[in-house]
């Protein structure tokens, strides 16, 4: 990049990081995205205002509500306190609400991972890629008494609260802020969950679904889509984006089972 761009470059990862919906975001994700946009040939304006677009449709959209992790963590350790099994699992519906694709996700959570994991072996180590507020999922989760949890997303202040609730939790693993368009995770697990990601992650690369479901080195995954647009619009939706996983998994000789909730639409994959 020519040292003009540099320099223009330089100045929208500051700008972007300067705003408060997006100060917690990968300075080496809006760099990514800046510097796609000023090689469109774009006003250094124009293109802090299209890379900010871009951040909104991958990340920002989904988070309503400035996220307030000291005081959900105060919760969550009062609710892990607790006697009360049932306290821990109220306290994360109650965060979980604060993510659009988890939100959606509450109507249907116990059956999501009581039917797609039926049939599957013990579960000591998940991988949860572009996590969003998924971790927070794991009091539903059949896994092993002693497991270990890997979470990824773009957002800093996510990665910290995350990797208290792990802590909190007692279970192995840590959280840590990625951007898995430029590098796939590489830990070595039972089971590693995309869920909902491959259809933001597009917007940015093309390749990367494809990418992602053959680098992870997990034996099974759980791959899904949304059904309904975050508008709540389903203008088809699930037959587009059942041909678009279909399409990526083409060729390759693992097992798939299809599985339809009334929010989300999702494929066990078994290498
Ligand atoms: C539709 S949400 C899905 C969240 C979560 N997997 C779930 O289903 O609840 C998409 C997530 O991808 C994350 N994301 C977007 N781009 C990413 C990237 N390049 N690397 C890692 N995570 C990314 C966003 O921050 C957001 O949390």
């Amino acid at each position: 990049m020519p040292e003009r761009n540099q320099a223009q470059l330089s100045q929208l990862v500051e700008i972007i990081l300067a705003s408060q919906k997006y100060r917690h975001i990968s300075a080496d994700l809006v760099k990514r995205i800046g510097a796609a946009e000023l090689e469109k040939g774009r006003k250094p304006k124009e293109a802090v205002k299209a890379a900010k677009k871009k951040l909104h449709q991958i990340a920002g959209a989904y988070l309503a509500e400035k996220p307030v992790y000291p005081a959900w963590l105060q919760t969550l350790k009062a609710s892990i306190q607790s006697e009360n099994p049932q306290d821990l699992k109220n306290a994360c519906r109650e965060i979980l609400q604060q993510h659009a694709s988890t939100r959606e996700r509450l109507p249907i959570l116990h059956d999501f991972y009581t039917n797609i994991l039926d049939e599957v072996g013990p579960i000591h180590s998940v991988l949860d890629i572009a996590c969003g507020f998924n971790p927070l999922t794991i009091p539903w989760m059949p896994l092993q008494n002693e497991f270990t949890y890997y979470a990824c997303d773009i957002y800093d202040d996510l990665a910290g609260f995350l990797n208290s609730f792990i802590k909190l939790y007692q279970a192995k693993g840590e959280a840590w802020v990625c951007d898995v368009i430029y590098q796939a995770p590489k830990q070595e697990v039972d089971l590693a969950l995309l869920l909902k990601a491959i259809p933001c992650l597009e917007q940015i690369d093309k390749s990367v679904g494809e990418r992602l479901l053959d680098s992870v080195n997990a034996r099974r995954l759980i791959v899904s889509f949304p059904i309904h647009s975050l508008g709540g619009k389903q203008k088809g939706m699930p037959k587009n984006y059942e041909a678009r996983f279909y399409s990526l998994v083409e060729g390759k000789s693992w097992q798939i089972k299809r599985f339809e909730f009334d929010t989300e639409l999702a494929f066990l994959i078994t290498k």
